[in-house]
């Protein structure tokens, strides 16, 4: 491989949405890492797609896998074109809920399970591959968040109250501010992508958009052109408020 090859690395890319923007950036010919934390599902999730899809062990709660993951992209092209922080879970993952929780009803143990995987290790995973980012000719990074973070308008305070989930994505696009602002005068632009409500796992299935569809804001800030926004947050073409 050449310095030229276009890299991307996707986490949580095994599945759901995250699986669909590894998808298109293969089809756009970037040469993309599936990060997933089950090698066994990410092998089978990259053996799946077409082009060059390389399936990466990728917890992105564990410093040793972000290590591993870093060397590796080092090893291979020296650079990293693309950063999809994809991967996210809410209060579901961690207790069974017969329904969505009231604020109440969640705890500081509930909020710093959804953090650590939601905001703390997009944080972790940006300062890992900032080295190789630089490296890039023009690094993007997405995050991807919700409009469930967002508190101008429609967002945290409409429908699901989701006190950890909301939050998380609140401060994920603060994060999300916060290294672009740094980043302003390099050609490195980051960006939040919300996907809208995408029929996955993380809610049964139930909502209405498919992966693709989901995934279509998160491959579109990736793939900025030089004069494209950065530290903002996109439902498709839309900019969401805070
Ligand atoms: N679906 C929606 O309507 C919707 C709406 C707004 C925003 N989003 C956001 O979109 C992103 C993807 O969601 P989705 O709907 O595709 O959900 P999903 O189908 O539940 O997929 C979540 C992905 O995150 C991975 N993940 C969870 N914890 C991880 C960890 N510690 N290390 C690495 N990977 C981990 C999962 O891996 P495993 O397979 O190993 O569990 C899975 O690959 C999330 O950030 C979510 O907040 C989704």
């Amino acid at each position: 491989m050449t310095k030229t090859s276009r890299t991307a690395l996707v986490t949580g890319g095994n599945r759901g949405i995250g699986r669909a923007i590894v998808e298109g950036l293969a089809r756009e010919g970037f040469v993309v890492y599936l990060g997933a934390r089950s090698w066994a599902q990410g092998a089978t999730a990259a053996a799946g797609l077409a082009g060059d899809v390389r399936p990466v062990q990728l917890d992105v709660t564990s410093q040793d896998d972000i290590a591993a993951a870093v060397t590796r992209v080092e090893h291979d092209f020296g650079h990293l074109d693309v950063l999809v922080n994809n991967a996210g879970v809410n209060v579901g993952n961690r207790r069974p809920l017969d329904r969505l929780p009231k604020p109440t009803e969640e705890t500081a143990e509930d909020m710093r399970f959804v953090y650590e995987v939601n905001v703390f290790a997009v944080v972790t995973l940006i300062n890992a591959f900032l080295p190789l980012i630089r490296a890039a000719e023009a690094g993007r990074i997405v995050n991807v968040t919700s409009k469930r973070g967002s508190l101008g308008e429609e967002g945290a305070w409409v429908g699901q109250p989701s006190l950890s989930y909301s939050s998380s994505k609140t401060a994920l696009n603060a994060v999300t501010a916060h290294f672009a602002r740094e980043l302003a005068d390099t050609s490195i632009k980051i960006n939040g992508a919300a996907p809208g409500h995408v029929a996955t796992e993380f809610n049964n299935f139930r909502g209405t958009r498919t992966p693709e569809q989901g995934a279509a804001v998160a491959i579109r800030l990736a793939t900025l052109g030089s004069d494209g926004p950065t530290g903002q947050v996109y439902e498709d073409d839309v900019r969401l408020a805070w």
